[in-house]
This record gives structure tokens, sequence and C-alpha cells, in this order.
């Protein structure tokens, strides 16, 4: 695609998302990047939460957590460069040692990946052994490596009916973790690792964590009631981080690329996205003739971390490389790839 058709295609989707100069601008960083990716045999993962020049111009592939790592998997490419989370950008190294994996922004944290540690597994482990341990893949690589089996938004439920048995471990989203409960019946509790012997209290089926999401946390009962009151025709959809009483309340509940699927598949005209508010803006821009009811003051600081100037500095100067040790690189990828084998 040549410089002016890069702007065309921006300039099509965009106009009425982003401001215009914006428009001309980012269409010029892109097609700087595009040139940068074929020059070093680099691809570009994106998830569905960058900002929309970024998502509808220089990802290979754009999705959710679950399709990204299958996509991280299977790369030919030499480098890998993640417009997403570190902890995104990590799976794609445990999946890919042999790649160079490159994050365009330094920090790229995520609260829920920063509420557990790989001690504080091995703690749930000892107070209760023997039974599996199921993580979010918003984790880090060490709390992987510590697991039997790793999970997504978009296949949770499949992963914990997967094991058979009747308990499992399930960290570190309470949120998510309480919506699998809700959908698999089981009984969840949330031990303290501290003190006290619940591991001896008797009919629970499922162990959590009290890790959040910062973003989907905000979101609450009355924000639905209110939305429905002003729009009675408005379809209302939640990420599965979002706690139980709103995922009940909205109409539909899953991972951000199901979210997106969902709005492509439904004739109706308006939606409440509550999830990160890019993405709404992403599905405007691709669904014109849908209204997005955003709720914009509802963004993730670690994703809006990720811009075209950082991501053509990575691949520039080959920043930020991620790396991870050997010996959790192993333990980590067994967890990552029973999961992709689930499907
Ligand atoms: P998805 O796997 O649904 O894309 O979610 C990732 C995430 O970080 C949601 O906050
Ligand atoms: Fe983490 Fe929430 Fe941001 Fe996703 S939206 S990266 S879960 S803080």
């Amino acid at each position: 695609m040549t410089q002016a058709e890069t702007f065309k295609k921006l300039e099509k989707m965009l106009t009425g998302i982003i401001p215009d100069i914006e428009i001309k601008y980012k269409a010029e960083l892109a097609w700087e990047i595009e040139q940068l990716k074929r020059e070093k045999n680099a691809v570009i993962l994106g998830h569905n939460y960058m900002e929309p020049a970024l998502f509808h111009s220089i990802p290979d592939y754009a999705g959710d957590s679950l399709e990204l790592s299958r996509k991280a998997a299977q790369t030919g490419k030499d480098i890998i460069v993640f417009c997403g989370v570190r902890f995104m950008a990590e799976t794609a190294k445990i999946l890919s040692p042999e790649k160079t994996v490159l994050l365009p922004a330094k920090e790229g944290g995520c609260s829920l990946a920063a509420s557990i540690t790989a001690e504080d597994v091995r703690a749930l482990k000892a107070k209760f052994p023997g039974v599996p341990v199921v993580t979010y893949i918003n984790t880090y690589a060490d709390v992987k490596a510590e697991c039997d089996l790793c999970c997504t938004s978009g296949n949770a439920a499949a992963v914990v009916e997967s094991l058979g048995g009747d308990t499992v471990i399930f960290l570190p989203d309470e949120y998510l973790a309480s919506n699998v409960a809700r959908e698999t019946g089981k009984h969840i509790i949330f031990p303290s690792i501290s003190n006290g012997n619940d591991s001896t209290a008797i009919d629970y089926q499922m162990i959590g964590w009290r890790g959040r999401c910062e973003v989907h946390e905000k979101y609450s009962v009355a924000d639905i009631k209110n939305v429905r009151a002003q729009y009675p025709d408005v379809v209302v959809l939640a990420h599965p981080e979002c706690s139980p009483e709103v995922t009940q309340a909205a109409d539909f509940a899953g991972s951000t690329s199901a979210m997106i699927k969902y709005v492509e598949d439904t004739e109706a005209p308006r939606y409440l996205l509550l999830t990160e508010c890019s993405m709404a803006d992403n599905i405007a821009a691709a669904n014109p003739e849908k209204e997005m009811v955003r709720m914009c003051s509802v963004r993730c600081p670690h994703m809006n971390e990720i811009t075209l100037e950082d991501t053509r500095d990575a691949l520039q100067l080959m920043q930020y490389e991620i790396t991870v040790p050997e010996d959790i690189q192993l333990r980590a990828a067994r967890s990552v790839e029973k999961m992709l084998a689930i499907g």
C-alpha cells in the first residue's frame, strides 16, 4: 500500500472518530512503520484495545488474548512487535522463545498481573495440595510457570470444565472467577493464605484470588440502568472481568473479540460496551451504521501507553525487548500450550 492509499484508507474509516489532522499525521506514521516492518521481517500483533488509528492500520493480526497467543505461536517472522501490554508480549515470548519480541512501551503493566506473585501461588498450592491451578493469561511468566493450565476470557469456563475434577484454584481475577463459577455451577471461596484452615471447609469447588481489573471494576449495574432508561433499545455487552452483577445485567458477556463479533452479528442500532473505550471507537469505525454509546472516561492507562510513535521507535531502536528466563519459559509454555490444545 502506498502512503496515499494508507491515508485514504484511514480517512474513510476514521473521519468523525478522530480529528482530521490526526488522521493525516497518523497515516504518515503508519506508512513509516509498514516500511520498517518489511525491512526487519517483523510481524505486528495488535490487541483490540489499541487506539483506532493504530488498530486500523499497522497490525498484521488484531484480536483478543487467545487469538493473539495463537498467532504468536504460528508466526514465521523473526521479530514480533506486540501492541498490547507486557503479559501479552511475555506470552508471545513463552510460545516463540527463538524470536525477538518487542513491547513498544517500557512498562505496559496490568492491575490483574500485578495482583499476584509466584510466591503467592506456591503458598496456595501448599495450602490446597493436589488441587489443579488455572491462571488467567493476564499474569506474568513466573506465575504461569507455577500453574497447571492457562485460560483467557474467551475459554475460561471450557478450561475449568476440561479438568473434569471437582475443585480448582482459579487465579487471579476475582470477578472472572466468580463469573466462571456461576457459569459452571461451582461454589467459590476466596481464602487468605496467611491464616485459618479453610482448606477443610466443606462444599467449595473453586478457590479464587482477589485481583481485579482496574478498568472493568469501575462499571456498575447503575450504569446499565441509566443507559437503558435513556435508550430502551440499547444492547449491553460486558467483559467477564466486570462483576457478576454487571455481567448478569448485561445482554451478553464475552472476550473482546466475542463482543466485536456479537455487535457485527446483531441487527440492533445501538450498543453499550462495558470495557476499555477504544474498542467502542474501533467497532464504530468498522460499523458506521451502528451507534456505540460511549462511557469514555474508562480507559486502560497501560494499553494507552502504546502509540504509533512508540511502535515506530520499537522497530527502529529494537526496544523494549522481552526476555523470560529459560526455566520459567519452559514451565510457563506447558501451561499456555495445554490451553491452546483445548481450543
Ligand atoms: P481479552 O482476552 O478478552 O481480549 O481481554 C484482555 C484484557 O486485558 C481485558 O481487559
Ligand atoms: Fe489489565 Fe484491565 Fe488493562 Fe486489561 S484492561 S490490561 S485487565 S488493567
